[in-house]
């Protein structure tokens, strides 16, 4: 049994969604799972199994930042996971962005300090697999979504100082920062597994200020990209 996911192999399904936010992983549970089945509430980590459309399929959260979805990624792997597809909220940096919108990650640039440790410095692009990414695309063209596709940036800070930290990642045509995805493409590879990242962005960086979404549009937005990600899987 891993030290943070206190869960046997087997009680995770194959498939699993990874939110930042735990009362995200029970809503996702009890909103789209049938027979949802709590797995893990170590450290108030939430963890559920279910079925979707007859399938099983986990939802796990990861916390926030590198370390803690290092940590998740790892023991998920220990626990039989094979398909991890995270779903969480990230910040703007396309001009063309509004608040609401999809993006569907083909890379994260490790801005991170978690990464740069696996890695022991060596330059290294973590990636998305290709299957999530292409799965994830078609699903979001049968839903008519317009879809945000490309690179994000996972960074060590929400808060961070610099006057205007999005223009340099949007002019290396970077559309959007969060905080995990890094982690969890790098373990995924470094494991062969297969990880995903669907975005749904809350607030836009580098317009006149940040515009943050409000709750409503916010639950809008994430609950049109879970059922893509559920599909997805
Ligand atoms: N920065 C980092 N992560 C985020 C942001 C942000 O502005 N918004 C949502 N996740």
């Amino acid at each position: 049994m891993p030290v943070h996911l206190r869960a046997e192999p087997g009680d995770y399904a194959e498939n699993v969604l990874v939110p930042g936010d735990p009362r995200r992983a029970r809503y996702i549970a009890e909103t789209f799972f049938e027979g949802a089945k709590l797995v893990n509430e170590e450290r108030g980590m939430l963890g559920y199994t279910g079925t979707y459309k007859g399938k099983p399929v986990s939802v796990q959260t990861s916390g926030m930042g590198c370390p803690s979805a290092a940590i998740v990624t790892e023991e998920l792997v220990q626990l039989g996971a094979k398909n991890l597809l995270r779903v969480g909220t990230c910040g703007g940096y396309n001009r063309e962005m509004q608040l609401g919108d999809l993006v569907i990650a083909t890379a994260a640039t490790p801005q991170d300090g978690t990464v740069l440790s696996l890695t022991q410095g060596v330059p290294y692009s973590p990636a998305a697999d290709f299957k999530l990414v292409h799965a994830a695309f078609h699903a979001a063209e049968a839903a008519g979504r317009k879809t945000f596709l490309g690179p994000i940036v996972s960074g060590d800070l929400f808060y961070d100082p610099t006057e205007d930290p999005g223009a340099q990642w949007s002019g290396l045509g970077v559309l959007a920062v969060e905080m995990e995805a890094a982690a969890i493409f790098t373990i995924a590879a470094m494991k062969g597994v297969s990880a995903g990242c669907l975005l749904t962005v809350s607030d836009t960086i580098g317009k006149e200020e940040v515009v943050r979404i409000s709750d409503e549009d916010l639950k809008r937005g994430v609950d049109e990209m879970m059922e893509l990600a559920l599909d997805t899987l």
